[in-house]
């Protein structure tokens, strides 16, 4: 198993399987007809996955605008859980088709926030894209339009992903499983 830093990190999703899935997920966008598409990858986590997913959507003959807005959640603990905008786009979403780009739909509240606020802004549509569904810990009713893979209920690192601000460079998904 790979040793990172002195971490023993088990892949859950190989840097391989997660092409295949972008190229996939990039075929299926391309099949659904958008009209000035643009792109919004939701900071940090989904750096490399929006980077990569773009760059398949480039293969597939599209050529969307790109955005990045950094959302952040508050009130982690036994208050009730709020999303707040930290840095927000700066394009006019009005009459557009956007579509979100994460790392992990968990919950569902970061997504759902979004969501509505494009919505409120004059979106003609938003649809989701994620690389990771971790679907058991849904608390709101949410789904992805494009998934990459149904994730178990384990806290990954990788590919964008980090725990306390370590792992986001690997290019694979992965479970810290300790020290080696
Ligand atoms: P939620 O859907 O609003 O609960 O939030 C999902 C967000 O939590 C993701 O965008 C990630 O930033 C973060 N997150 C959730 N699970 C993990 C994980 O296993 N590893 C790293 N970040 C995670
Ligand atoms: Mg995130």
């Amino acid at each position: 198993m790979p040793v990172v830093r002195g971490k023993v990190i088990e892949p859950l999703f190989t840097a391989e399987q997660i092409a295949e899935r972008n190229l996939a997920i990039a075929a299926e966008i391309a099949t659904r007809p958008a009209n000035d598409l643009l792109v919004i990858a939701i900071l940090k986590g989904s750096f490399i996955f929006a980077a990569d997913l773009l760059r398949a959507l480039h293969d597939v003959g599209l050529a969307p605008e790109v955005e990045f807005i950094t959302l952040s959640s508050y009130g982690v603990g036994t208050v009730s859980q709020g999303v707040r905008v930290v840095k927000d786009i700066d394009s006019d979403v009005k009459d557009r088709d956007v579509l979100l780009i994460d790392d992990i739909l968990e919950s569902g509240r970061t997504l759902r926030f979004a969501k509505e606020m494009l919505y409120e802004r004059g979106a003609r549509s938003v649809s989701i894209a994620v690389l990771l569904d971790k679907r058991v810990k849904r608390k709101e009713d949410l789904e992805a339009d494009y998934v990459g893979f149904e994730c178990p209920d384990y806290f990954v690192v990788g590919y964008g992903m980090d725990v306390a601000y370590a792992f986001r460079e690997l290019p694979f998904v992965g479970v810290v499983k300790g020290d080696a």
